[in-house]
């Protein structure tokens, strides 16, 4: 593992972080109330920790659990708050994942993955000569799916809450109607964006200044509209955005805007509970998600692969197991791309992809001196993905009981849609970008046109999203998970393996240096820390690579065995913090 230089960014979250390191939060509007969280970027805690992408988010999360909250409590809390403060992934106006394992080991799967509105087609976003329309697959009301965040964080607290759901909901509520100072990580995400947000005057009214540039670190945020929202969810429920206020205001405003989004695509949006994937590796258990996402099946795929191989004496980040690692993942997503889809409308053959005699058939064609070219398994497909970026985020929480959450949310790219519903505050997802949007078409250059994943209405579009927990001899031993589009089973995968292979702790699995293979295009992405003699190394073995700045922004926690404490790691590519309440001594 090579240790990761300190970018600028890191240190200026960092500076900011200092002055939280211990915080008095009057919370719930109790002004006699005093709780104490801290927060850093790594932490050691027993009474629960919550670890995300913002500070803000993560002494919210914290806050819930110093009030004895639980983990559901702490992620319904965590997720409204990043809404407010990561709003180019935190969302109310997107969807996602959250998996739940209860101190006892029973563990559930809230999907709450958009939908295609009932107006869909699988031809949605092809012009007359049958090319897909790079603007509107992306910008604007047509690549909106019905947002599912708001049912799926209702389903979660339903079914595990403890605390009530208004208080959950009042944290984000205030900091969007007080206004916070914008740090460096959301100023840099504004700043990306700002071409684009400047095409919807409700998204430049928010985010950029009245001169039309973007807000910029230490700037103060404020957002009433969003505020009103929250308001009216923290009352109403989740009844609030799908059949009230909300709705009205949204579908109006995609209505006036070329958007096929109606008030009945919303009202019978539903969250849904499945049973995750498990597989087994090294003695552990690893818990992820079925489909709609692929990411629990292209992780437990790969492990399964790498189980029959020796990564411990490789050595964690050499050029041979960087290798095995590239091309397990390589085989993975071909899978992904053959089979999987959202299944209520596809039969994924999860028992024969993730059996073992799949596993010995895919290892056996591994040649670990060689690369297989991608054309070679991929003959049928004539095809590639598209690569592997967008923006999405991801936040682990253990709670003082054990029970842990890790969630992973989306609006698809950075910024959704790029587009704010009026009179809202709520930025729109572009997740039906997710979808196999040219069917039957499939270019080595351009995009995967395979069935199982083509729009219909209702249908949801196939993720890659994959919050994961692992334990071991029936206590939790690590929550992870990561953005970053068709690369975030890679990420995890690298977290896990580094943990799991090379018993390395929270901190150095997060630390250590990333690398993706998404099938198509044919390349394996190395981040920069992955050090020149490795490449060459890589590269002597058949490997086009592409060099990153960085993969993914895995916030994880872990279980340190020895003690039982919790060892809580913010992942510091982009920014990142870790909270824990003070802990009874
Ligand atoms: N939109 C990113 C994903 O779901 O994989």
């Amino acid at each position: 593992m090579t240790p990761r230089p300190s970018p600028t960014r890191a240190l200026l979250s960092l500076r900011l972080l200092a002055p939280l390191a211990v915080v008095a939060a009057l919370f719930g509007g109790c002004a006699t109330e005093t709780i104490r969280v801290v927060v850093d970027t790594d932490l050691d805690a027993e009474a629960g920790a919550v670890v995300c992408v913002e500070p803000h988010a993560a002494r919210i999360g914290a806050t819930v659990l110093a009030r004895g909250g639980n983990a559901v409590d702490a992620a319904v809390a965590t997720a409204f708050a990043l809404a407010v403060t990561w709003p180019e992934a935190g969302n109310l106006g997107g969807g996602g994942f959250l998996l739940h394992r209860a101190a006892d080991g029973d563990a559930t799967f809230v999907d709450y993955r958009e939908t295609a509105p009932a107006a869909a087609t699988p031809d949605l976003f092809l012009r007359p000569d049958g090319t897909v329309d790079p603007i509107r697959v992306r910008l604007g009301y047509l690549p909106v799916g019905v947002p599912g965040t708001v049912a799926g964080l209702a389903a979660a607290h339903q079914r595990f809450g403890s605390r009530p759901w208004a208080e959950l909901v009042a944290p984000a509520r205030r900091l969007a109607e007080d206004g916070f100072l914008v740090d460096a990580p959301l100023a840099e995400s504004i700043a990306r964006a700002a071409a684009e947000l400047s095409r919807c005057d409700e998204a430049s009214r928010v985010f950029l200044r009245p001169d039309g540039t973007p807000l910029g670190a230490g700037d103060r945020l404020v957002q009433s509209d969003l505020a009103a929202t929250l308001a009216l969810v923290e009352e109403e429920g989740p009844r609030a955005f799908y059949e009230g206020e909300i709705a009205r205001r949204i579908v109006d405003d995609a209505s006036s805007r070329g958007g096929i989004l109606t008030r009945s695509d919303l009202a019978s949006y539903r969250a849904v509970l499945r049973e995750p994937l498990r597989g087994e590796y090294r003695g552990a258990t690893v818990i992820a998600g079925p489909p709609p996402t692929s990411g629990g099946c292209v992780l437990v795929e790969s492990l399964n692969q790498l189980e029959g191989f020796d990564p411990a004496g490789l050595g964690v980040g050499s050029a041979a197991e960087l290798h095995l690692l590239g091309e397990v993942l390589r085989r993975s997503f071909l899978d992904r791309a053959r089979w999987l889809g959202d299944p209520e409308f596809v039969s994924n053959p999860l028992e024969r992809l993730l059996g073992e005699a799949h596993a010995a058939s895919l290892r056996a064609g591994i040649d670990p001196s060689r690369a297989t070219p991608s054309d070679v398994l991929a003959a049928d497909l004539d095809g590639t993905l598209p690569p592997a970026e967008g923006s999405t985020t991801h936040f682990s929480i253990v709670d003082r009981h054990g029970n842990a959450v890790a969630n992973t949310y989306t609006l698809e790219e950075s910024w959704g849609a790029k587009i704010v519903a009026r009179g809202t505050g709520i930025v729109l997802n572009n997740e039906m970008h997710d979808f196999n949007v040219q069917p039957g078409r499939s270019t080595r250059a351009g995009r995967i046109g395979t069935a199982p994943n083509e729009i219909a209405p209702g249908k949801r579009m196939l993720s890659s999203m994959c919050p994961t927990i692992v334990e071991r001899d029936g206590r939790l031993l690590l929550v992870t998970g990561s953005p970053g589009g068709r690369s975030i089973p890679s990420t995890v995968l690298r977290v896990v393996t580094a943990v799991l292979d090379h018993g390395l702790s929270p901190r150095d699995a997060v630390e250590s240096s990333r690398v993706h293979h998404g099938l198509y295009p044919d390349r394996l992405d190395v981040e920069a820390t992955v050090p020149p003699e490795v490449r060459a190394s890589l590269a002597a073995r058949g490997h086009a690579l592409r060099e990153r700045d960085r993969q993914g922004d895995a916030h994880t926690i872990g279980v340190d065995p020895a003690t039982g404490r919790l060892v809580a790691a913010a992942d510091r590519r982009r920014s990142g913090a870790a909270a824990r309440p003070v802990d009874p001594r």
